[in-house]
């Protein structure tokens, strides 16, 4: 079966699993953190190259105080209980995203965890916190516009390959396989640039019920999907014009 070499996964529903039970929201994300764990486990064992997880995006900082701080009190506390277990499993974790206006325990932290795993050679695993697509865009296009004030960079010479290099993704493959939960069907300013020809998978369910069952149903609607990339499928298989 063909496996894309990099998904990404929005986890949302959390909430509203939490609700359904009468709990907070909380508690909502706390059960995420097992689906976490599981696609991780999952896409090691299937040896896909890059997993990248919307955990927080900058708009999430409009929600409730107390659901932001626990939020926030929930990565640090994964991190430290965590961090072993992926270090053994040969996890590489990278963090993207605005950090600077993270708590500074965080900040530590996802500094202290991208070193630790910085050389593994394990699954490739992104995890955006006051992450945004646009943001990302923008930062880049600061980057470049800094180079070229220094006379480092012509204007003319910035192309798609250039302005990749600067995301917070460079280096990667785009990501060939976006999943949502939740039943929701937008892109929610997930990854803008990296997404141009994923493949769009929508689960219904709430993302702590997300297990490997759907992880392999998603799988096999991308391997099923015929990837184009704007092109025809003759031109792509060499049966046309020959
Ligand atoms: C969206 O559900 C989910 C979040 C904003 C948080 C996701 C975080 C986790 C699952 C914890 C992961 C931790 C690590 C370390 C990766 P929602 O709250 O928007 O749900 P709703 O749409 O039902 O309200």
């Amino acid at each position: 079966m063909m496996l894309p070499r990099h998904v990404a996964i929005t986890m949302d529903g959390n909430g509203r699993w939490a609700a359904a039970r009468g709990a907070p929201r909380t508690a909502g994300h706390k059960a995420g953190l097992e689906a976490v764990r599981l696609c991780i486990k999952e896409c090691s064992r299937l040896k896909i190259e890059a997993l990248t997880l919307f955990a927080f995006s900058s708009e999430n900082w409009r929600r409730p105080a107390e659901e932001v701080t626990t939020l926030m009190s929930l990565f640090v506390e994964a991190l430290d209980r965590e961090l072993d277990e992926l270090h053994r499993q040969g996890v590489r974790l990278r963090f993207i995203g605005e950090r600077g206006a993270l708590a500074m325990r965080l900040q530590t932290r996802i500094a202290a965890a991208e070193l630790r795993t910085a050389v593994n050679t394990g699954l490739k695993l992104q995890i955006a916190v006051n992450y945004g697509g646009r943001w990302d865009i923008v930062q880049a296009a600061r980057a470049l516009a800094r180079d070229c004030a220094a006379g480092a960079l012509r204007a003319a010479d910035i192309d798609e390959t250039r302005l990749a290099s600067r995301l917070a993704l460079a280096g990667l493959p785009d990501a060939e396989l976006l999943i949502r939960t939740g039943g929701e069907q937008r892109i929610s300013n997930f990854l803008l640039w990296e997404a141009a020809y994923a493949e769009l998978y929508f689960c219904p369910r709430l993302w702590p019920d997300f297990e490997a069952a759907d992880l392999a149903a998603a799988l096999a609607f991308f391997a099923g999907r015929e990837r184009r990339f704007g092109n025809t499928t003759a031109a792509r298989t060499g049966a046309a014009g020959s």
